[in-house]
């Protein structure tokens, strides 16, 4: 086990026989006109909650779906009937009322309780302290009826919310099978990096991926940035090879891509050719004869076969957001091709970050013939991590 994850206690330190676990997950999921998306979040946690259940815990579910006021705040009564394709389970639209309580204190060993949406709560997402939220309604209704709080959700370890950072202020805790995956797999990539390493940064959100790009090399840790998606065509224009509309969300970013050529070009790699839509069809193009105006959708097959060598050579990959429109069959090829050189290269790859997960099957690749790679299920945290920042939802867990 790595130096960082010895500073928790596992599910292997607690003896959960006829405990009651106070179960932490994240099964935050896509909402499509009103209809909850079955995805790995949900399977992941389900693993994890089904060894309690079978190690006769009687677990208590908080989750939380949205944010108050968005489309996609929900109850759990969806997720209830997900999770249930994996195991027997009880969903109360309840949360620190008598009858959650009541449903709580009649639970047997092995049972499973799903609590309602925890962000109902309007106390669940104040800006507070672990001590400050340990002292809430919420922790002060719950924690008394159970013995060991367990937090598998490493997505949202970066929020000091009540159900995160509260509970283990007042209970034994320790870490879920996925957070401990999740933790291996980004204390091996951030700071047990082996050498060469390389990031591959695309997606349509440059402000986060600067962020992290100036932050790697500053660690001076980092041997090549492969640049894909929006942020290849941000470098491709402050080199001056393609005309581009600049506009006042794109500015700095085309700033900060000239600053960071200047003192580290060598160590940037940028698109070659680059696919563009003609009549409804793909078509590449050199990066030369990118016109003024013209929508870029993918990088070309130039660019992913001389990125996909370089993937092979290295001993650590760092992938964040997609290369193209993959969203459209014709312009998936080059985040195939991405996924594709980390699936055939012997580095240890870490993968995540927004759309990266769900873009790995909606091209087609199957994520668990991906031996070498972990992907990541956190979006917020992940670049948090990625970033050096500490996660309040981390700290608070550390028991040695
Ligand atoms: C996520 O989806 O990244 C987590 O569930 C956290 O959600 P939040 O950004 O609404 O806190």
């Amino acid at each position: 086990m790595s130096e960082e994850l010895e500073s928790f206690l596992t599910m292997d330190d607690f003896d959960v026989e006829g405990k009651t676990v106070l179960f932490r997950a994240d099964i935050n999921s896509v909402v499509i006109n009103g209809k909850v998306q079955m995805k790995e979040r949900i399977e992941e946690n389900a693993k994890t909650i089904r060894e309690l259940s079978d190690k006769g815990a009687k677990v208590v579910i908080l989750a939380h779906q949205g944010r108050a006021g968005g489309d996609d705040f929900l109850s759990l009564e969806q997720h209830a009937q997900l999770l249930r394709r994996f195991m027997e389970l009880r969903y109360i639209g309840d949360i620190i009322g008598p009858a959650a309580r009541a449903a709580i204190k009649n639970l047997d060993n092995g049972e499973v309780l799903l609590l309602d949406n925890v962000r109902m709560l309007a106390e669940e997402t104040l800006d507070k302290t672990p001590e400050e939220h340990s002292k809430s309604i919420f922790v002060r209704r719950l924690a008394p009826l159970a013995d060991i709080y367990i937090n598998d959700a490493f997505s949202v370890a970066h929020r000091s919310h009540a159900s995160v950072v509260g509970f283990p202020k007042v209970l034994d805790a320790g870490v879920g099978r996925l957070m401990e995956r999740e933790l291996r797999a980004l204390e091996r990539a951030v700071h047990r990096i082996e050498r060469p390493c390389v990031y591959v940064l695309g997606g349509v959100k440059p402000e986060e991926v600067f962020d992290i790009m100036e932050h790697i090399l500053e660690r001076k840790k980092i041997d090549s940035i492969l640049t894909t998606g929006v942020i290849g065509n941000i470098f491709l224009h402050a080199k001056g090879i393609i005309p581009m509309k600049v506009d006042k969300y794109l500015f700095e970013s085309v700033n900060r891509a000239r600053r960071i050529l200047e003192n580290e070009g060598d160590r940037i790699k940028y698109p070659e050719d680059v696919a563009i839509e003609v009549k409804g069809r793909r078509e590449e193009i050199s990066v030369e004869k990118v016109k003024p105006e013209q929508p870029i959708y993918d990088i070309g097959k130039k660019t992913s076969a001389k990125y996909s060598e370089i993937i092979r050579n290295a001993r650590t990959v760092i992938m964040k957001g997609p290369s193209g429109l993959y969203e459209k069959e014709a312009f998936a090829e080059g985040t195939r091709d991405i996924f594709k050189a980390i699936s055939n290269s012997d580095a240890f790859s870490l993968l995540g970050g927004g759309h990266t997960s769900a873009a790995i099957s909606d091209v087609g690749m199957d994520k668990r013939k991906m031996a070498n790679a972990h992907v990541s299920l956190a979006g917020g945290a992940f670049l948090r991590y990625l970033l050096g920042k500490r996660l309040p939802g981390i700290e608070v867990l550390k028991r040695r």
